[in-house]
């Protein structure tokens, strides 16, 4: 049994990926924007109100932990928001506040929690295949593509950092995933369930290691190019 702290599991892909360690006895600490109670409900522990935003909320998160001496085997960071955007009509408060969340707020996190981690700890933080320069074939949603693809450099960053710990980091590409976050978006795409993009992330930070750290992976195993 490891202990997994998930960072934004009040919906989507997070509530999956708690649920899905929860069932196979894993310890989850689900740190949510709301109050999760549906999480307590299944008797999975929450810490309510962490905004990745927020200094004070990190705070908070870090020092419960710390107050119940809780050490992390596994991280993962879900938090994240989507805002549809169209060159022309860019509303530059909402691209701040992609940048906020999406970006610094992995960051945040991270740093609050760093002195939880252990040797052999591991990050994974889920950011999109639309952050990945090699991979932008259309253009377009200019402050989430500018905030996942800093957010992969949190990520490769933090990485070289952590590594010299022996904390192994990842970043993340959950796939088209059908939740709320995508719910508005147009096109058409193939896009698979929470629980299906929970079980792929959760099997890549099983099989994460030192060696295949600093790496960007699809839910399906492929690695991805920045
Ligand atoms: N769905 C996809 O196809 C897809 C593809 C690529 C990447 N992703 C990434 O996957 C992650 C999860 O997405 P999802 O599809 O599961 O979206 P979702 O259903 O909209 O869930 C987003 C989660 O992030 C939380 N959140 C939003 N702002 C926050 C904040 N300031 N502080 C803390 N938590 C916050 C939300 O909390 P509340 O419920 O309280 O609002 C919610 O739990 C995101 O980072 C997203 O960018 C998703």
């Amino acid at each position: 049994m490891a202990t997994y702290l998930i960072v934004g599991g009040d919906r989507g892909i997070g509530h999956a990926i708690c649920r899905q360690l929860h069932a196979r006895g894993d310890a989850v600490i689900a740190a949510c924007l709301g109050d999760g109670d549906d999480l307590t409900r299944q008797g999975i522990r929450v810490i309510r109100q962490i905004d990745v935003t927020s200094d004070e909320a990190a705070r908070r998160l870090g020092d419960t932990l710390r107050g119940e001496d809780i050490r992390l085997d596994v991280v993962i960071h879900v938090a994240g928001v989507l805002g549809l955007d169209e060159l022309g009509r860019i509303d530059f408060d909402d691209v701040r506040r992609q940048i906020e969340i999406n970006t610094i707020g992995p960051l945040r996190i991270a740093q609050a929690v760093l002195d939880r981690l252990d040797e052999g700890s591991k990050l994974g933080i889920v950011t999109s295949r639309v952050g990945s320069l090699a991979d932008n074939g259309s253009g377009g949603m200019y402050a989430y593509r500018v905030s996942k693809c800093a957010a992969n450099m949190v990520g490769l960053n933090l990485h070289h950092d952590l590594s010299q710990r022996g904390v192994s980091v990842l970043l993340l590409h959950p796939g088209m995933v059908a939740t709320d976050l995508t719910r508005d978006l147009p096109g058409d795409f193939d896009y698979i369930q929470p629980d299906q993009a929970a079980a792929g992330l959760i099997r890549n930070m099983d099989e994460l290691t030192p060696e295949t750290a600093g790496r960007f992976r699809h839910a399906n195993g492929e690695y991805l190019p920045w």
